[in-house]
């Protein structure tokens, strides 16, 4: 017994996670990541001491065979912790237990439980409103004038169009995350790019009496970028920085090469976002202000889409904003290597 514990107090110092050998229901062998999860008293303890949670021990009693798939914890070392406990015997009467932290694991499940619900909840909304118009334009059929029939038939567009709209920033979405371990690396002149997307957002700048700028550096190097990602990451911003932007002032996107990236930058002058939001607008569906966000037409996911393009480019982005002045959106893109 005595060689076993030995042996293993090397290994159980070895193993990143905490980790502890019993024998006969107690502690007798454990690593430094132990005693900070389980507490100082850890040594000689009965594991019921120390772990209250009678199904884990129950199963560790039960372990005559290894529980590769481990029992789930919560509450261990604070309330928002979860621990997959393994454990594994070790000769004739020792077992070995490991705590493995899931505790983000946990919090990104969570994440993805809030954005079903929330995407679900963004979806309801406009259907509800499809649902009671479509009602109304047949059962009243013959009562509607001509006029009130062509009202209720665009709003029945205008939100089939919004959902049109959000079901296809979350397949965006999905499709950059799906590819997200494999950074681009075609090399694209970033100017040409800047100029196809103003282009294309000229139309609702002339509506909104603000003019776009460009200022991409001469001469900039190629970057190692997808396309059409950095075609939908320009279209997010540039939108926008016309949506937020007060009528009639500019929208400035300007490039230049810095510190071996390129540093691409969208500028608007219009209200700005306040401190408490420009660390959340990038969540999804986060709005500062929601109802004004939909008048607007947007889903409340650019930001989002904006930021799982920069992060799949290896790039970094950054939000400086001042309410009331305006804000600037700030992205690092790597050069392509020539
Ligand atoms: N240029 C900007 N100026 C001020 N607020 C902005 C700007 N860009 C984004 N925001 C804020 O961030 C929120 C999230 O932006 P986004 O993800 O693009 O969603 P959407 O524009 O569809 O609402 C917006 O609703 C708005 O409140
Ligand atoms: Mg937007």
């Amino acid at each position: 017994m005595d060689q076993v514990i030995d042996e293993s107090l090397s290994l159980l110092e070895a193993l990143s996670e905490a980790a502890l050998l019993a024998s006969g229901g107690r502690v007798i062998a454990f690593n430094a990541a132990a005693q900070a999860l389980l507490g100082p008293s850890i040594e000689g303890a009965s594991l019921e001491q120390i772990i209250s949670h009678p199904a884990a021990i129950e199963a560790l009693e039960r372990s005559g065979q290894d529980s590769a798939e481990g029992i789930e914890l919560t509450g261990l070392g604070g309330s928002r912790r979860h621990w997959l406990m393994q454990f594994a015997k070790i000769g004739n009467q020792a077992v070995l237990v490991r705590f493995v932290d899931r505790s983000e694991a946990r919090a990104a499940e969570q994440m993805r439980v809030d954005f079903v619900a929330n995407a679900s909840h963004e979806l309801r909304t406009p259907l509800s409103t499809l649902i009671g118009y479509t009602e109304t334009l047949r059962e009243q059929a013959d009562e509607l004038d001509g006029e009130t029939r062509e009202r209720f038939l665009s709003v029945v567009h205008e939100e089939a169009r919004r959902m049109q709209r959000i079901v296809e920033d979350l397949i965006s979405l999905s499709r950059i995350e799906a590819e997200k371990f494999t950074a681009p690396t075609q090399a694209i002149e970033l100017a040409a790019l800047v100029d196809q997307a103003i282009a294309g957002a000229e139309r609702i700048a002339a509506e909104r009496g603000s003019t776009l700028v460009s200022k991409v550096a001469p001469g900039l190097p190629g970057i190692a970028a997808d396309r059409s990602q950095i075609l939908q990451l320009l279209d997010n911003l540039l939108m926008n920085a016309l949506r937020y932007g007060d009528p009639g002032t500019p929208v400035t996107v300007a490039a230049e090469v810095e510190g071996g990236m390129v540093h691409l930058t969208v500028a608007d002058e219009g209200e700005g976002i306040a401190p408490e939001h420009i660390g959340r607008v990038t969540e999804r569906f986060y709005r500062v202000d929601t109802s004004r966000s939909r008048s607007l037409g947007g889903t409340g996911l650019g930001l989002s889409i904006v930021k799982h393009i920069v992060e799949r480019h290896r790039g970094r982005l950054s939000i400086d904003s001042e309410l009331g002045r305006g804000t600037t959106i700030h992205v690092l893109l790597p050069l392509s290597v020539s």
